[in-house]
């Protein structure tokens, strides 16, 4: 949806023209999953998939959404907006809303229509570029002045207190300091960042979407939050300076095993060494080592992901699996939350059909579905789109 379908679509829904179009982008995770609550660090980017807004203050008390790609409405005044039931497509945008509203922002009436193409489901952060959309467009239009980091907390509250999910900070983070050409390494205990160049001649990022998202999904990601935490206080009693899996090492897991368990001594395993990982990517990225070195990272981050943190299914272990045998595939993993959605694939640029035609069939063949692929292109975080 381009600039004027998206300002016509509004106008003809709410009889006036938008006083601002923007775009907010979904989001891929080089390597760093599941360590952002865990004060760690990441190295996500923004995608060239995204939801287009269109917004415009009415002078009014009443807040009205159009949904765009599924003709849906939705109206409220601004005093009632609280949590809808049923995972409503609105609470991205009323939680953004009442986050402000906690803030002592005096909210007025507005309208909004989106719509975009990151495909729901697949692990691409949709609901982080709902969030983020709004309370960029919402901060530009009321000149809030809010920074983008506040803006990114805003929006990962919203996500905690309205879709109910104790997420970290990356998707937002990713989808308003995305760069073009660039992943962005976020350390999420100091809110430090830094850019670093993804050169796409050599090699490329290609998803594979499993087509599947597992309903235990969101309750088994608030349990992993749980079990990390149980991991800290126990890791605590024998170092106090542990004050998050941030601060642990293997040796402190390791004297502390016994009382752990085997569950979490795993899921703390994990986060360290993907930590580690984390650190060691970018550090060959620098160097400007060889792919097959930045690709075996994402190997052992899934394999740590399926055997440590347990947070992958059957389906993305098929496509994992195969691409180790795919033409030009330096490396491969499961990508976001887990248990269903996309793996990430870095390919090399001039085999990137032949390894699509690869997984296409060998995911056919092994688990009897239909695969979707996209070749991303890294882009800019949330920003205005001028006609
Ligand atoms: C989801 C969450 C993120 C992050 C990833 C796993 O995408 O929203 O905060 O925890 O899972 O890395």
């Amino acid at each position: 949806m381009n600039y004027s379908t998206l300002s016509a679509a509004f106008e003809r829904h709410f009889g006036a023209a938008p006083a601002l179009v923007l775009r907010a982008p979904g989001r891929i995770n080089l390597i760093g999953e599941h360590t952002d609550y865990n004060d760690g660090l990441v190295l996500p980017a923004a995608i060239d998939k995204e939801i287009r807004f269109a917004l415009r203050l009415t002078g009014t008390d009443r807040i009205r959404l159009r949904a765009l790609d599924f003709e849906a409405s939705y109206e409220v005044a601004v005093a009632d907006v609280a949590p809808l039931p049923g995972g409503h497509w609105a609470n991205y945008q009323l939680g953004v809303v009442a986050g402000l509203l906690k803030r002592g922002v005096k909210v007025p009436g507005f309208d909004c229509a989106f719509g975009g193409d990151i495909p729901s489901g697949a692990g691409l952060s949709s609901s982080a570029a709902a969030e983020c959309g709004i309370a960029w467009g919402l901060n530009q239009l009321l000149h809030l002045g809010l920074d983008t980091m506040t803006l990114a907390h805003l929006s990962q509250t919203a996500e905690h207190e309205y879709a109910k999910v104790m997420c970290g900070l990356m998707d937002q983070f990713a989808s308003l300091f995305g760069r073009a050409g660039h992943v962005v390494e976020l350390d999420c205990r100091s809110l430090e960042y830094a850019y670093f160049p993804l050169d796409t001649t050599h090699a490329r990022l290609v998803l594979c979407n499993s087509g599947v998202k597992h309903a235990l999904g969101d309750s088994e990601y608030n349990t992993r939050r749980q079990e990390c935490a149980r991991g800290v206080a126990i890791l605590q009693k024998h170092k106090p300076a542990i004050k998050s899996l941030r601060d642990a090492t293997l040796p402190d897991i390791e004297a502390a095993k016994a009382e752990l368990g085997e569950v979490v001594e795993k899921r703390c395993r994990y986060v360290v060494e993907e930590n580690q990982r984390v650190q060691t990517l970018t550090a060959r990225l620098v160097e400007g080592k060889p792919l097959s070195e930045v690709g075996e990272l994402l190997y052992a981050s899934h394999a740590g992901l399926r055997d440590l943190y347990q947070v992958s299914c059957a389906e993305l272990d098929v496509l994992e699996e195969l691409a180790h045998h795919a033409p030009g595939c330096y490396g491969a993993r499961m990508m976001g939350g887990g248990f269903g959605g996309c793996t990430l694939n870095l390919v090399a640029a001039t085999e990137v059909d032949k390894f699509i035609a690869f997984m296409t069939s060998g995911y056919q063949e092994k688990a009897g579905r239909k695969l979707d692929t996209y070749v991303t292109n890294l882009a800019d975080g949330v920003g205005e789109l001028r006609g």
